[in-house]
């Protein structure tokens, strides 16, 4: 069904399924599985580079020239989109936001700010005063009177696109030779279309596995609501059938003060990944969302024979502008 849609070669899937020994033993509860889609293999990898095959060729379609996004000053997505556009040769214009008070200096300039000049992006910042999607309408409208021909990925590049990467994450997870017995699939939810795409995957393929999302920034009920009707656009594009929202399930437990800022249990879970398993989490989404999977396993909400995989959504390059964070 996937293979209908026009897309990009950007990653290199199907990302691997590895078995988390030392933390399973260690927090004692059920097995744990990681996804790795931190290794997507584009720009230090992560869950942007299945969304931006299907976007960005709709770019290339259109005949842009210049593909122009919006993110937090730490935005992943800008980052991966950044280094999509410099592979298949379009132009990319980042406009970032300040949302998190209070951070210093090396926040704004280093991870993945510093990798967007890399790739030889344009960046700019929207006034602190302006909705940045108004701002980035206003952006493109210039950039049209000018004469270019601009592409608009919104926010985490979330839409009915960007959805059929994870509707193919799904199909790559029941198709891994473990898949058979998992239980559950957890992951990082923030734009939503990461778990939107998992549950039309999971509608798609009938498949009993829970899918939960640990919220980065909104409570329980906004982003049930903003995935639920997601799934829903992106199953309709796909011709599939309605999703069902008792399969939405949202966890908002773990976000802390808010967006981007540091928790403990973001730093004890960070610090476990590194020192057991030797992978870096991110502090603003893997960090959290693995967070969450350690403190559902303290709750005893997981029964010792299920089989929990966690999607790492990747981050990484991000941990440089955080080490503040840390001291
Ligand atoms: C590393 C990482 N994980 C998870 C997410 C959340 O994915 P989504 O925006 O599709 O909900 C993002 C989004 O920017 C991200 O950068």
């Amino acid at each position: 069904m996937i293979e209908n849609f026009q897309r990009v070669n950007l990653g290199h899937f199907p990302t691997p399924i590895e078995h988390l020994k030392s933390i399973s033993a260690f927090l004692g509860g059920p097995q744990i599985y990681i996804k790795r889609d931190d290794c997507t293999g584009l720009a230090t990898g992560g869950n942007k580079t299945r969304k931006l095959e299907f976007i960005l060729a709709d770019a290339l379609d259109k005949n842009a020239d210049l593909v122009v996004t919006v993110g937090a000053i730490q935005s992943n997505h800008a980052r991966q989109t950044a280094a999509a556009c410099a592979k298949l040769g379009l132009r990319c214009l980042i406009i970032l936001e300040h949302r998190l008070k209070g951070a210093p200096e090396i926040y704004n300039n280093s991870g993945n700010v510093f990798l967007n000049k890399v790739f030889g992006s344009e960046m700019i910042m929207c006034p602190k005063n302006r909705v940045i999607e108004d701002y980035a309408d206003e952006i493109i409208e210039e950039r049209r009177q000018s004469g270019e021909n601009p592409y608009f990925i919104p926010v985490g590049g979330s839409n009915h696109l960007g959805e059929l990467g994870y509707i193919e994450c799904f199909r790559e997870i029941t198709n891994d030779q473990n898949s058979e017995s998992f239980s559950h699939i957890i992951l990082a939810t923030g734009s939503g279309g990461t778990h939107a795409g998992l549950i039309a995957g999971k509608t798609i393929f009938k498949s009993d596995i829970e899918v939960i999302g640990i919220s980065i920034k909104g409570t329980k009920k906004e982003q049930e609501e903003k995935v639920f009707q997601l799934a829903i656009n992106s199953l309709e594009y796909v011709s599939g059938p309605s999703p069902s929202k008792e399969d939405v399930i949202i966890m908002d437990e773990f976000v802390g003060p808010g967006y981007a800022e540091p928790t403990d249990g973001m730093r004890k879970a960070l610090s476990l990944m590194a020192t057991k398993e030797g992978i870096l989490l991110d502090p603003v989404y893997s960090g959290k969302a693995f967070d969450g999977v350690i403190g559902l396993i303290k709750s005893n909400f997981f029964q010792p024979s299920d089989k929990v995989l966690f999607l790492h959504t990747g981050g990484s390059a991000a941990i440089p502008a955080f080490e503040w964070a840390f001291e």
